[in-house]
């Protein structure tokens, strides 16, 4: 028998999984045809470690006895759409640190939740560490390209981005909030 919460953590974790997954493909496909050497090496890292991440997620899915579910996670796409498409490598990390911090404001929240289940807690604790040299690196690297682009230009990237985050999130991802809201009405199983 399941030991998930109902519905709601079985649409969270497929969810997770699902765009753990289309970050590792953004990233797969930007380690690939970015050739500074040093963005390729940082890129690398974080491409296999959203990789990782998704198969964490299928794994503790496996052990608690549920498979995932069709969900929609392309907030990526939608990012784009709201923020307009980067037109060069400095905007393209400008737009993943508005994602990843949201992932990781996500993650915490949910890591907040009392009696989740061991092998949640333990996932969402192992990936936060990962998630944290992720906003690292990328804020590091915006610092570096100050000097090519103009830190006033580079500002103006982070805060068009965040912008476009701040609406992707009212129009899709609060959805996420709202469910890991009504988990805390749930007792573990
Ligand atoms: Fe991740
Ligand atoms: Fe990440």
């Amino acid at each position: 028998m399941s030991k998930l919460r109902g519905d709601a953590e079985r649409w969270l974790l497929s969810f997770y999984r699902e765009s753990e997954i289309s970050g590792a493909l953004f990233f797969g496909r930007l380690a690939s045809v970015i050739r500074d050497p040093r963005l390729q090496f940082d890129l690398t890292r974080h491409f296999a470690d959203e990789s990782q991440h998704a198969r964490w997620w299928s794994d503790c899915m496996d052990e608690l006895g549920v498979r995932p579910t069709r969900v929609q996670a392309s907030y990526q796409d939608a990012y784009l759409e709201a923020g307009g498409a980067p037109a060069n490598v400095m905007e393209v990390l400008a737009v993943t640190l508005a994602f990843e911090k949201r992932v990781a404001g996500s993650y915490a929240a949910h890591l907040k939740v009392h009696d989740l289940a061991p092998p949640i807690r333990t996932t969402l604790a192992r990936i936060m560490e990962d998630e944290g040299w992720h906003i690292h690196w990328v804020s590091r690297t915006l610092r570096d390209l100050e000097p090519e682009y103009g830190p006033d230009t580079v500002a103006a990237a982070i805060e068009r981005y965040a912008a476009a985050d701040r609406e992707v999130y009212q129009r899709a991802l609060a959805e996420h909030d709202h469910i890991v809201g009504t988990l805390q009405h749930f007792k573990a199983a």
